[in-house]
């Protein structure tokens, strides 16, 4: 573990980055291009898509109007953020995935009015992201301790700090429905084994509901969502010297009512082959060839409280707007499943 201590050139303030979960290194991006494309169709992981265009991207996405889980999940948060904490008065909040903290928010929002004053610690990949979000929320809740997080949770939840005190962990915005469903309960059930017996967990996970208006929340009229999905390629382009023709794909998006998940594609549109020169390596793409970039899986609520359970978590309460468009879940480990 390596702590370094830097200043937010905004705001002045000072904020503490620990990075975490470095000692045994996942795959790179050139590791995961090689196993992705030996697949059919070729695939690839939709952690790469956070480059900063593409965050920037995602951020221009929540805007628009099609994509309704952001404003979804962050009106159901506004709303049962006192009821949570209420439920669960936390002495640390620990949000995986963080990005900008927008959301977040809604909870010190609540916490300031009921006087609590847990500290809170965000965890993202990019130390520059939580550094900057860290010294913001400081600056609007001066209350607040934060500790940053650098890591990736994917790969460093056994090095996640454990402070002692009643802890809330946070996982917001659906990015649960990215990962299979045994890698959903591998992820929770590893996030349950950081938890003792009086923590919880507030989970945010997008619902099945009309496939069309699936479809069009990740195929907005604007093209944000394309331009985020090519935007893939960019970084493979610049990351590994690759030669990927932008305008030689296609974005697709469509949604699997059997496996109940969103499925993105780019789609080649033509024939042509690909250098990768950091890996000395070419592929051949054949027209109308799919590289499947991203699932999103849509839940109902016996399929939450399924997963949870195989993690050895237990439903607690669940919070949702009328059009059942998307749930927040505060869960607890389940009685006496701990190793
Ligand atoms: C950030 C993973 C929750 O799956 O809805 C949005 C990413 N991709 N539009 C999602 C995304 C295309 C988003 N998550």
């Amino acid at each position: 573990m390596t702590d370094s201590l830097t200043r937010s050139a905004d705001s002045g303030i000072d904020v503490e980055v620990i990075t975490i979960g470095t000692d045994a290194p996942g795959p790179t991006l050139a590791d995961d291009l090689v196993a992705g494309f030996e697949r059919t169709p070729k695939s690839l992981p939709p952690k790469y898509f956070y480059d900063e265009h593409g965050s920037a991207l995602f951020d221009r996405i929540c805007d628009t109007p099609e994509y309704y889980p952001t404003r979804t999940e962050d009106a159901v948060l506004h709303e049962c953020a006192p009821e949570v904490l209420a439920r669960h008065p936390a002495e640390h909040i620990i949000e995986l995935g963080s990005g900008t903290s927008r959301k977040t928010r809604r909870l010190l929002d609540a916490c300031e009015r009921t006087g609590l004053a847990p500290r809170y610690w965000p965890l993202d990949v990019c130390p520059e992201v939580v550094r900057e979000a860290g010294a913001t929320l400081r600056s609007e809740y001066p209350w607040l301790g934060v500790t940053g997080l650098a890591g990736d949770y994917l790969g460093g939840l056994d090095t996640l700090p454990a402070p002692p005190g009643r802890r809330l962990y946070v996982f917001l915005g659906g990015t649960l429905g990215n990962f299979t469903a045994d890698e959903s309960v591998a992820f929770l059930a590893d996030l349950a084994r950081c938890m003792q017996p009086g923590d919880a967990l507030l989970l945010g996970v997008d619902r099945v509901k009309d496939p069309q208006v699936l479809e069009a929340a990740y195929d907005d009229a604007a093209g944000v969502t394309a331009a985020f999905n090519l935007n893939l390629l960019n970084v493979l382009n610049r990351e590994l010297g690759a030669d990927f023709p932008l305008d030689a794909f296609r974005h697709r998006a469509r949604y699997d009512r059997e496996q109940q998940r969103i499925e993105m594609y780019l789609d080649a549109q033509r024939a042509f082959s690909v250098q990768v020169p950091a890996l000395e390596r070419s592929w051949e793409f054949a027209a109308g060839e799919s590289i499947l970039t991203e699932i999103s899986r849509k839940f109902t609520p016996a399929d939450i409280e399924e997963e949870l359970s195989r993690a050895g978590l237990s439903l607690d309460t669940a919070f949702e707007p009328d059009n059942g468009y998307f749930s927040l879940l505060l869960a607890r480990p389940a009685a006496g499943t701990r190793d």
